[in-house]
């Protein structure tokens, strides 16, 4: 579904990219690699064939609210996502790797995302979002968890790259959108948030606002009408 709303409202994008060279530099990254040692930058010259583009004050940072916030970006394109991208777009959901001595793609008997940290999927998502971070300007949001304990989880790519790639030469603020899925457990005060807060090089302005789910994926709201 996202991926042909990203081909409806990106198309003119698209021809712009040489979509065979970009297959075969995916493939590069893992085909033929014993599954459990690709790296992030295996995956250095896909980037390079597919780079991101700042979309300043757009850009939507996210964890562990996967479901809500691309229900809502899927109904206003005023902000936009890794997942909204062509290369996030196109591989979101999909699990693939290859085999030593193999030159196919294999899309099952794949390690999982905790079988082993080098996995060709969790690499991926690893570099794509260091890549996405580092074009990050202007406003950028991010809609965190506001129904578990600790939103902001080190553990997380959130907290473990994309923050740590954030730059105060071009972006202007982090605005965290706390979401309420179910009950509230946490409010702006929480102290992940804090830790969130130290993070930030000096010159990013951080806020802080707690909303409740319905409003967030409410499609009948303009952009910015909920907070
Ligand atoms: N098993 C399988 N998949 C996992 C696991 C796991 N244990 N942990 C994370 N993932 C994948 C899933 O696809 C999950 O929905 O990563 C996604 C995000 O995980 P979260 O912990 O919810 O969030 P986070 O790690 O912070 O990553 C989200 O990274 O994708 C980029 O730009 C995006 O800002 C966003 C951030």
């Amino acid at each position: 579904m996202r991926r042909r709303l990203y081909q409806k409202q990106n198309c003119h994008l698209f021809f712009r990219y040489d979509c065979e060279k970009i297959w075969s530099t995916f493939e590069q990254a893992y085909v033929g690699q014993d599954p459990c040692n690709v790296s992030m930058g295996a995956y250095d010259p896909l980037i390079a064939a597919a780079p991101f583009r700042p979309a300043c004050n757009r850009m939507m940072f996210w964890s562990k609210t996967k479901e809500v916030v691309h229900d809502f970006t899927e109904k206003r394109d005023c902000f936009l996502t890794l997942e909204d991208t062509l290369l996030g777009s196109v591989l979101d959901g999909l699990t693939w790797c290859g085999k030593q001595g193999s030159s196919e793609t294999f899309t099952a008997g794949c390690p999982g995302w905790t079988d082993c940290s080098n996995n060709p999927v969790r690499s991926f998502w690893n570099r794509a979002s260091a890549a996405f971070a580092d074009v990050a300007c202007g406003d950028v949001t991010a809609m965190l968890n506001g129904s578990i304990t600790t939103p902001f989880s080190p553990t997380s790519i959130f907290a473990s790259i994309e923050v740590k790639r954030f730059n105060s030469t071009m972006m202007r603020s982090l605005n965290v959108v706390l979401v309420t899925q179910e009950s509230t457990v946490t409010n702006c005060t929480n102290a992940s948030l804090k830790d969130l807060q130290k993070e930030l090089d000096e010159g990013i302005k951080y806020n802080c606002k707690e909303v409740i789910q319905e409003c967030s994926s409410n499609p009948e709201k303009p952009c910015g009408a909920c907070w």
